[in-house]
């Protein structure tokens, strides 16, 4: 069964409902799933599962404050370790579109992790078909 970790920080919902859907849908491909805050992650976390989920909203055109915080902390165990470790991106910004999960990728492609599927941005709270394809994407990487 594999195991799947759902990292993310949300301060209104918005992101927090996708990783909801992620979690959903990766239950329902089979998988385990850990769902935890960013603040709440620590390398322990992301070095005991085979894929990650990274949500993050966009707070001034970068991740959230708190994903930044988890890969400082966590970056000096793990990222000799990181390389080809699955995982994908998602989350909401306001106006400013894929900034903030642009900078997330960055750090992921410097760990040389291997990015599964496009990452999902949405505009504010998501919608009935946003949450849907976090679903799929939940499904996908339980199922890979
Ligand atoms: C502190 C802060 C900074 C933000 N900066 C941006 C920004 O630079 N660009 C943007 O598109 N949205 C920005 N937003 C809007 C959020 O990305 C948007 O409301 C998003 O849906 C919040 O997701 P959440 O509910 O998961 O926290 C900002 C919101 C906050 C609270």
């Amino acid at each position: 069964m594999k195991k799947v970790l759902i990292i993310y920080h949300s301060q209104t919902g918005n992101t927090e409902a996708m990783a909801k859907a992620v979690a959903e849908g990766a239950l329902a491909g089979g998988a385990t799933v850990v769902m935890k805050k960013a603040v709440d992650a620590d390398e322990k976390d992301i070095l005991d599962c085979e894929v990650v989920a990274f949500g993050t909203p966009n707070y001034f055109s970068y991740m959230a404050g708190m994903v930044k915080d988890f890969f400082d902390r966590a970056w000096p165990t793990i990222r000799d370790k990181m390389a080809n470790k699955p995982y994908v991106a998602f989350g909401s910004y306001g106006g400013g579109g894929m900034p903030a999960i642009e900078s997330l990728e960055k750090i992921c492609d410097n760990m040389s992790m291997k990015r599964l599927f496009d990452s999902i941005g949405v505009q504010r709270q998501p919608t009935p078909e946003n949450l849907k394809a976090c679903e799929e994407l939940g499904k996908k990487i339980a199922e890979l």
